[in-house]
């Protein structure tokens, strides 16, 4: 390992489970980085108690302040951590500026994949991924000739519902008990739909510049290992580790060097048989969605990211249930034609549109069906459809 002075670092999202994690991480080594900048959406409170712990000279709430971090030129390391695509300025701004971009906003690569690569290619910037799978990937990957790999496979712990039969009724309490992470609400959903693996599909694409029929997916309740590698040889590499996203945050944050962490070890004699299986598409087609998307290229991923950050923020609201959120995704894909464009502002105004048009297509489904069920609201806790014994169940618009 080498030694070297403190390394600057901005953290955007700092108030989120990544960015507090990242925090974590530092607090463990504060020989190693100097936290100069924070940028967080709106919660001032806890980014007030941030600044007065880590003595941060920048600190601000909103995405255009977290741009500004991305690119102030006494900043060398950029964690973005924030979610959905409100990061994707601040990553295409970091490495437009040259700056390393420890990268766990997936939906930056997912809604600009290619704005991003070539942010980099004229800033000089590069991207160290923080999310477990990708992580695992360029560890495996690490030192070795790219023409000798076959395939890489991404594994997904199924979500809360891996096992349940019958996903008309699932509330956003449930969605949002992860099985084996503990994470922000919007990931959490996205696990449980497992879009998360279907937007990762997408990152892996730009990431490591592997086509769609090289990047596989593959169910893995334990969440033990996070990455496979396939050599042409028939070999594979395995990443492990425990649960625990600090592993990967900090392996990014320090890259290339690998520091130690007090995480418990994880006995091999105590987990006993590691089960791996194939992704349900049926009861689960977000994955099938992003793979379509991801092959269409062009606006359709930023598309499919839109229209998913939108469903599942219906869903947490109660407006939508939960096999709605990948109907109301193919009908927004269904209703665009597809641009090709590397253009920042043209892709954000795609976004917007594909907002825009997820939620009038929840409006419009939600007045059908309560003209046509008599369907009342009840609170702000979403619809409640009135059962002939007077009984309320909450049940999908
Ligand atoms: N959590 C994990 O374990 C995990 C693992 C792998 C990858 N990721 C990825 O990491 C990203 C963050 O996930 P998370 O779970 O940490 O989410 P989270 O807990 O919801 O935190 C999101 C962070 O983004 C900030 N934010 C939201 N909108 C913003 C905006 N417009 N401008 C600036 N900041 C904004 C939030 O600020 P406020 O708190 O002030 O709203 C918060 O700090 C996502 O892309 C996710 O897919 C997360």
């Amino acid at each position: 390992m080498t030694s070297h002075p403190p390394t600057n670092l901005a953290i955007l999202g700092s108030t989120g489970s990544i960015g507090r994690q990242a925090i974590d991480v530092v607090r463990e080594h504060p020989e190693r980085w100097r936290i100069v900048g924070l940028a967080a959406g709106s919660d001032a409170t806890t980014l007030a108690e941030q600044v007065a712990e880590t003595g941060a000279e920048h600190s601000g709430l909103g995405a255009d302040h977290a741009v500004h971090l991305a690119t102030l030129p006494g900043i060398d390391l950029v964690l973005n951590g924030i979610v959905g695509a409100a990061g994707l300025r601040a990553s295409a701004a970091a490495l437009g500026a040259g700056k390393t971009l420890a990268l766990a906003n997936k939906e930056s690569l997912v809604a600009g994949g290619r704005i991003c690569l070539d942010a980099a290619r004229r800033g000089g910037g590069t991207i160290i991924p923080v999310d477990s799978e990708h992580a695992a990937i360029a560890q495996c990957l690490e030192g070795r000739d790219f023409s000798s790999v076959e395939r890489i496979v991404l594994t997904a712990s199924g979500g809360p519902f891996r096992t349940r039969r019958f996903l008309d009724d699932v509330t956003p309490d449930e969605a949002l008990a992860h099985p084996t992470w503990s994470m922000g609400p919007k990931i959490s959903v996205d696990s449980a739909t497992l879009m998360n693996k279907g937007l990762e599909v997408i990152e892996a694409h730009y990431l490591f510049g592997l086509d769609y029929d090289h990047i596989d997916v593959v169910v893995h309740p334990q969440s033990l290992v996070h990455g496979v590698v396939v050599f042409v040889d028939g070999s594979m590499l395995l990443q492990a580790a425990p649960t625990d996203m600090r592993i990967p945050i900090q392996a990014a944050l320090a890259h290339p060097d690998r520091l130690p962490f007090s995480v418990e070890r994880i006995g091999l004699e105590k987990v006993g048989s590691l089960g791996f299986e194939p992704v349900d598409d049926g009861r689960f087609p977000c994955v099938g969605l992003a793979y379509e998307a991801g092959r269409k290229g062009g606006s359709f991923p930023a598309v499919l990211n839109a229209a998913n950050e939108e469903a599942v923020n219906a869903f947490l609201l109660g407006f939508i249930s939960f096999p709605r959120i990948p109907t109301v995704i193919e009908s927004v894909l269904e209703a665009h034609s597809g641009t090709d464009t590397d253009d920042l502002d043209v892709m954000l105004d795609i976004d917007a549109w594909a907002r825009s048009q997820a939620r009038r297509i929840m409006r419009r489904h939600t007045s059908t069906r309560r003209r046509s069920t008599g369907i009342v609201r009840d609170d702000n806790r979403g619809p409640i459809l009135r059962l002939p014994g007077g009984a309320g169940r909450r049940r999908e618009t």
